[in-house]
């Protein structure tokens, strides 16, 4: 027997279906309010409140702080797996066998070369540029020369698509980087891990040798993997809300990446060490950060802080926090931002303001600091944000368009002016 919500609109009752998921959440189904109250919809500004979709990808709870990735717990796959086994579950649904893995890692790296005429493109950009804009604009530009990604109809054309762009984002974001330096724009090695190759492409030498730093290598790893998914959040359905109109995998994943740009989203992980670098400069004196942070009139926020839905610890900021000492420890890196970061979210921790609010630290405001100690500048956070979030994108753009979700098209309520009549330029 489906449970009911009753609406009650001027004395008239409506019966709306409650929907209840594997975690017992609980949605009222109201697909067909508006037909069947003529017209009346909802108003959730931000979606706060609302579900886009039904999903069997991320489960989150952000009271009891828990993250899990078709059912595994973040906490054990951080430790436990690597970043493309995560990819494998994440689009996939299941954790490989080791065929399976080495077969997607193989079909990946088959996929991975970018057509020579993306640097022509890469090179009308000013060295100037934020990545996150060039690696948007060459996402995008990858269509032009993979045309078939577009129209993915059969399971097997997407899985195609899916291989091509997780073989050349990392190259894209490599080169990105690379550029900005001045450096040549070049591959990894094929003998090498997904992480690995992509660390090498970053950071090789032009003339001298290349060796590996497992303990990089493993951070970043790390990283990724607990950067992969995240449910709804805005990148995501902004990557949902593009696909719907089935317009192909590579633009909406360009769309995603653009809106994880911002400070509000992704961009926080950039935003966070520019603010601790800023206190420092000041002299370290977190109590008057923390007092503008509270401050109604001062449009500074504590960056790092705070979550749409986490109210509580963001499972990921406490496990990358736990990697931020332990990487700088092995690399016998002092970096007193470290100890900036950690009293400020003590001082929070004991602050009203913050903890009425229940304002905790969230995934980027520890993840910068580890970036920084493996050696990748302030403005390649963001893009490292979303080669995190790539397989997360890929894994709900794909089961969008499996489970044939409707194009997404909200509703509003009209606030502007009624009805009027035009008035000639003369009588103006
Ligand atoms: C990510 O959605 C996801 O899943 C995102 C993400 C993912 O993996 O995809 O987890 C990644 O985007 C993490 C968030 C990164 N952003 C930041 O760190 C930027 C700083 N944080 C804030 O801008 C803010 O906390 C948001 C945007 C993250 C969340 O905003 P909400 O939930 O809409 O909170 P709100 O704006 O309703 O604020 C509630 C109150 C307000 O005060 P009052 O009006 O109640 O007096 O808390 C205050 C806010 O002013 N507040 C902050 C604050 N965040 C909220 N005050 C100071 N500093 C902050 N950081």
């Amino acid at each position: 027997m489906t449970k009911k919500a009753t609406l009650e609109i001027d004395g008239k009752k409506y019966d709306l279906p409650i929907v209840e998921g594997t975690e017992k959440e609980i949605a009222v189904d109201i697909s067909s309010l508006r037909s069947d109250t003529g017209g009346v919809v909802t108003l959730d500004r931000g979606y706060k409140n609302t579900g886009s979709c039904e999903s069997s990808i991320t489960f989150l709870d952000g009271e009891k702080g828990i993250l899990r990735y078709r059912g595994y717990s973040i906490e054990e796959l951080a430790e436990k797996a690597n970043f493309l086994e995560v990819c494998y579950l994440l689009i996939f649904g299941e954790l490989p066998t080791k065929t399976q893995l080495d077969k997607f890692h193989k079909d990946i790296k088959a996929q991975s070369h970018v057509d020579e005429d993306v640097k022509r493109i890469l090179d009308g950009f000013p060295k100037s540029a934020h990545p996150m804009g060039v690696l948007s604009s060459l996402t995008a530009a990858l269509v032009a020369f993979n045309p078939s990604s577009v129209n993915v109809e059969s399971e097997e054309d997407m899985y195609k698509a899916i291989v091509k762009i997780l073989g050349k984002f990392p190259v894209l974001t490599a080169w990105t980087y690379r550029k900005r330096m001045g450096l040549p724009l070049d591959y990894g090695g094929d003998s090498l891990g997904y992480v690995e190759n992509f660390i090498k492409m970053m950071f090789k030498s032009p003339s001298g040798d290349y060796t590996s730093n497992p303990t990089v290598v493993d951070a970043l790893d790390k990283l990724l993997i607990l950067h992969a998914d995240h449910e709804q959040n805005c990148s995501t359905s902004t990557v949902r809300m593009v696909g719907s109109s089935h317009a192909g995998l590579f633009i909406s994943i360009s769309s995603g990446i653009a809106a994880l740009w911002g400070p509000l989203h992704g961009g926080a992980n950039q935003a966070v060490i520019e603010m601790l670098e800023a206190i420092k400069a000041d002299g370290g004196d977190t109590k008057k950060f923390m007092a503008k942070a509270k401050d109604k009139n001062d449009p500074f926020r504590l960056m790092g802080f705070g979550h749409r839905v986490y109210k509580n610890f963001d499972p990921r900021a406490k496990i990358i926090k736990k990697a931020a000492d332990s990487v700088l420890e092995n690399m016998g890196i002092e970096d007193d931002v470290l100890d900036i970061a950690k009293a400020l979210e003590k001082e929070a921790l004991e602050d009203s303001y913050f903890v009425d609010r229940k304002l905790y630290p969230n995934v980027d405001f520890y993840s910068g600091i580890i970036y920084r100690a493996l050696g990748i500048p302030v403005e390649m956070f963001t893009p490292m944000f979303a080669l995190g979030r790539l397989p997360g994108w890929v894994a709900q753009w794909r089961e969008m368009r499996l489970r044939k979700e409707p194009i997404g098209r909200p509703r509003q309520i009209y606030v502007g002016e009624t009805k009027r009549d035009y008035i000639p330029l003369e009588d103006r």
